[in-house]
């Protein structure tokens, strides 16, 4: 299938943040569960981050329509930098959504490089993202590990008394 990879400017912010909410669902995030302003919580965030923390977002298009996206962002997570081999600037991808029926032929592959290399090109030494678990090996496969990095929701259950 041939497709083509170009960036986002801000006439795509709707499709975007159309994209961002379906690719919410799918990983099992349910409409009630939705902010209920969500293009607008989408439109301020992206604004924000295009001007402050280097964040493109990039459209795959076939035939002439965008058949999915994925946006990147640079992220504040600095410590005192004792060790050299740190990485001070880290970039993020999120987002990642192909419309169904143009899967498995390498489109979502085709985002994350795009992402990628436009983080490389802010100078980030390093890239997080965050796997749902049947995109894991599109992840494994351009080279990303797991950490040891763990979470903690904090929900009204397990709150500290
Ligand atoms: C993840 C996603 C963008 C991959 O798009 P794609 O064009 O099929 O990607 P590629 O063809 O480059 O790679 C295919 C890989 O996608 C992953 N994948 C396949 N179906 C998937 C699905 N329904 N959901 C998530 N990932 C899937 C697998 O890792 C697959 O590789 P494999 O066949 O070796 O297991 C697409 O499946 C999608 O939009 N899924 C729903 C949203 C999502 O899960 N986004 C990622 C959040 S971290």
């Amino acid at each position: 299938m041939a497709f083509a990879v170009r960036e986002a400017t801000p006439e795509d912010d709707a499709m975007l943040a159309a994209f961002y909410r379906q690719h919410w669902l799918e990983l099992g995030v349910s409409e009630a569960d939705m902010a209920e302003d969500w293009r607008g919580e989408f439109a301020a965030f992206i604004a924000e981050a295009r001007q402050r923390r280097g964040l493109a977002g990039f459209v795959l298009v076939n035939a002439g329509l965008a058949i999915g996206s994925a946006c990147c962002h640079l992220v504040e997570r600095r410590f005192p930098p004792l060790l050299r081999v740190e990485a001070r600037r880290i970039g993020y991808v999120w987002a990642l959504f192909v419309e169904p029926k143009f899967r498995g032929v390498g489109g979502g592959a085709t985002l994350l490089n795009a992402c990628i290399g436009h983080l490389q090109k802010l100078g980030a030494g390093r890239v997080l993202l965050h796997s749902g678990p049947r995109s894991r090996s599109l992840y494994m496969r351009r080279g990303f590990s797991s950490t040891d990095e763990l979470g903690l929701r904090l929900t009204p259950q397990n709150r500290l008394k």
